[in-house]
Formats: structure tokens, sequence, C-alpha cells
């Protein structure tokens, strides 16, 4: 049986299986690492990454049936952009490369292993985007039913992204804001484990990355980890992997983790900014980021207490500055991310030029959370340029293009 415990509560013995919170004050609940007599090890010749960091996951068993390959993703030099930037050391996870084409299929791989030991037949969850896909995905691998409660007027690249592995696609009508919550009672009434954004078991898939990223840099920690900041899940899974890992010896330091959010719709840094304990409900203004644009962050209240605790930083980067950053990625590395992704680009920008962003030599980690063709829609035209010529001059017209050739 896993233990739990809530960072202002402490321990708990058991947990309902169908709410992700702590019945006492409602902050999120974490997995207790189980005592492991003989250690933990890290099996690098394992294929899958479950099965390579499966001493430090909460898996009694491990069905590789249930598995899509994901994680292993790329972590990939920015050599040019770093130049740039004066950087020395920057990096991109490529979370795009997993099966999903998200760094949730992490999450989703951990929280259904869970689910079918559990005797689950059904799974369900509450996301307009990657969540969605990923659940939708990994229920049909499982053969399990599965509930995706969607935004009335979801767009349809986000419909047809989940919809595709035919799970039931609900659209809410009502506050969509209360779904999260409602699903938790209902979930449980109906016997449909909902593993939302801050799922304990889903944070767990999480802290593969940091273990990723340290075996990737041989064995070390960066100095900074960047990741684009919602719900809180995601920073507060990669915080517990390194945690892990600091706790077994294996890094002497614990990186500088960097949250990022869209400006018009960031309570965190605007809470973190004040010096407050928690987050206050913000009246929103209009963002693209639409992926991490969330008013009422369910871990919020524990990233603000750890990222505190750890030295870390919440920053803010406006809309424009992010489509900036995701065009700088695709032309100047190769990597196409969602516009959300781009956000840590942009922040470290910033960072870097204040003097905020933690620089000893260890180098700098973008976390590219999600893959850039999902998002085609927010892409503005107006930044592709197109050359018209007839085919007549066209050689000349390409030799006026080219550049010359570096000696
Ligand atoms: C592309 C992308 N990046 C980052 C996030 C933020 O993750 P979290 O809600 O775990 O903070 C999301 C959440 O859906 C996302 O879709
Ligand atoms: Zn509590």
């Amino acid at each position: 049986m896993d233990r739990f415990e809530c960072l202002a509560c402490g321990q708990l013995d058991t947990r309902d299986f169908y709410s992700p919170l702590c019945p006492a004050c409602g902050e999120p609940l974490f997995v207790v690492p189980a005592p492991r007599p003989g250690g933990r090890r890290i099996r690098e010749e394992r294929a899958l990454a479950l099965e390579r960091f499966a001493d430090f996951l909460p898996l009694e068993r491990l069905d590789p049936a249930l598995s899509l390959g994901e994680g292993s993703t790329p972590l990939v030099r920015l050599g040019r952009l770093g130049r740039r930037l004066g950087l020395d050391g920057l990096f991109a996870k490529n979370e795009a490369q997993n099966p999903t084409a998200s760094f949730k299929d992490r999450g989703t791989a951990v929280a259904v292993q869970k689910a079918a030991a559990f005797g689950a037949g059904r799974i369900g969850t509450v996301s307009t985007g990657n969540m969605a896909a990923s659940t939708a995905a990994y229920g049909a691998r499982a053969g399990l039913q599965t509930f995706v409660l969607l935004k009335e007027g979801t767009s349809p690249a986000g419909l047809l992204g989940a919809g595709v592995y035919k799970p039931h696609l609900v659209a809410v009508r009502g506050d969509y804001g209360a779904v999260f919550e409602a699903s938790l009672a209902i979930g449980r009434r109906l016997g449909i484990p909902f593993m939302n954004s801050i799922d304990p078991y889903r944070l767990e898939g999480y802290k593969l990355t940091a273990f990723e990223i340290f075996l990737q840099l041989g064995r070390r920690a960066p100095d900074a980890v960047v990741v684009p900041l919602s719900s809180g899940g995601h920073l507060l899974g990669l915080m517990r992997g390194f945690a892990d890992l600091e706790r077994e010896g294996l890094i002497a330091t614990f990186p500088q983790i960097v949250g990022v959010q869209a400006e018009p719709c960031s309570p965190l840094v605007r809470a973190f900014e004040r010096g407050l304990p928690r987050w206050e409900r913000i009246d929103a203004g209009p963002t693209r980021a639409h992926a991490i644009a969330n008013p009422a962050p369910p871990g919020g209240n524990a990233v603000l207490r750890l990222i505190r605790e750890r030295d870390g930083l919440l920053a803010a980067v406006s809309d424009e500055d992010m489509f900036e950053a995701q065009a700088e990625l695709a032309a100047g590395e190769g990597l196409f991310c969602q516009p959300e992704s781009a956000t840590t680009l942009a922040a470290v920008k910033k960072l870097a030029a204040a003097g905020r962003l933690r620089l000893g030599g260890g180098g700098t980690v973008l976390v590219l959370t999600g893959q850039g063709l999902k998002t085609m829609h927010l892409l503005d035209p107006a930044r592709v340029a197109i050359q018209r010529l007839d085919l007549g001059g066209l050689e000349e017209g390409l030799a006026r293009l080219c550049r010359p050739r570096a000696s």
C-alpha cells in the first residue's frame, strides 16, 4: 500500500483512490517513497523508461504491454541560441517526442499502470488539450473505457487529437473551472478514477524527466531547469525527481527550478512576487497560451512553497515574446514546439538579461513540453515568408537568395 503526504499536514496512511487532494486541507498529495532496503539504482540497460527507473516508482508490478514507449526523449544542445544569449550550455529536453507528442504521457503511463492494478475498468480526465489526447491514447492501449471531459468550444484540433482514440468525449456546459472538483466526486460514485493534472501517480511519472536529464548530462544536475507552468503538476513532479536524486546522494546541488506562466494569466507569479504563501483568484486577461492559462491552479500553493524552499523562481512572459521564442527555436535550432513550451526560452532571455538565472557552468535546460504541430492554428501566417518566382526566372531567383559559402 502506498503512503501519501501533504506538504501542509504531513503523512497519511491511506488515501481515497479517487481524489488527489488532502482530505484535511485540499492541497495536493504526493507519494511517499517506499523504503528500499537494498537501495535504489538506475537500470540503464533496460529499454522502457518505466523499467529503467522502476526503483524510484510506486509500481509493485509493471505491465510493459500498457506502455507506448514514453520517455527517453532527447536532450538537445542549443548551440546557436546559447551563443546568441551568452549561455554556454543551453539545452532542450524535447518532450514532443513522447507517443502523443507531449510530456503528459509520462504521467499517464504511471497512472494507467496504477488504475489497471487497482482493477479499474475505466479512467477519466478533465482536459481540453494534451492530457485529453494522452489519457485517451493510454486508455485505448489498456482497453479501458475512457471519459474525457472537455470545455464546450474546444478547438477542432483538440477534439480530434483525443477523439481519434474513441474515448467518451463529453463537452461540459456550465462552469468548466468547477469540473475538476466535480469529476472527483462523480468519479468516486461511478468508479471512474479521474487522473487529472495533479494526480499523485501522474507526478511520479514526471519525475523521470529529472532522472533522464541527470543521466544525459553525465550524472549531474544542471544549474537551472525551466518549465511552463499551469496546474503545477509537471513542475512538482520534476522537483520530486531531483529531490529523489538528492536523497540518494546522486546530485550534490539542487537545480534552480523556474516555472513560467503567461503574463495575462499568471496567478502564481503574482503571488510569488508579492511574497504571498497562497495564490489568489485573478481576472485573467486574454492569452493565446491556452495550455498554460489556468486562473485556479490546484497545485499552486505547493508550487509556491517548494519554489521558495528550494530557491527557485517563477516568471511571466508576454504572448508576443512567447511566439518570438517559438519561431527562434524552430528557425534557429530546428525544434518546433507549442508556443506554451517556448515560454521557457522567452523567460530565459528575460532572466539571463536581469542576472536572475543561475549560471554555474552546469547548463540550463528548457523543457519543451509539447509538439508545435498540435497548435498550427495558433501560428501567424505572416511569420512565414513566401517568395514567388516564375519557372523561367527560378535559377536567377535562387542564386540571388543563396548566401555566400562560409570559407
Ligand atoms: C504544452 C504544455 N506545457 C505545459 C503545461 C503545464 O503543465 P501543468 O498543468 O502540469 O503545470 C501543459 C498543461 O497542460 C501543457 O499542455
Ligand atoms: Zn493537508
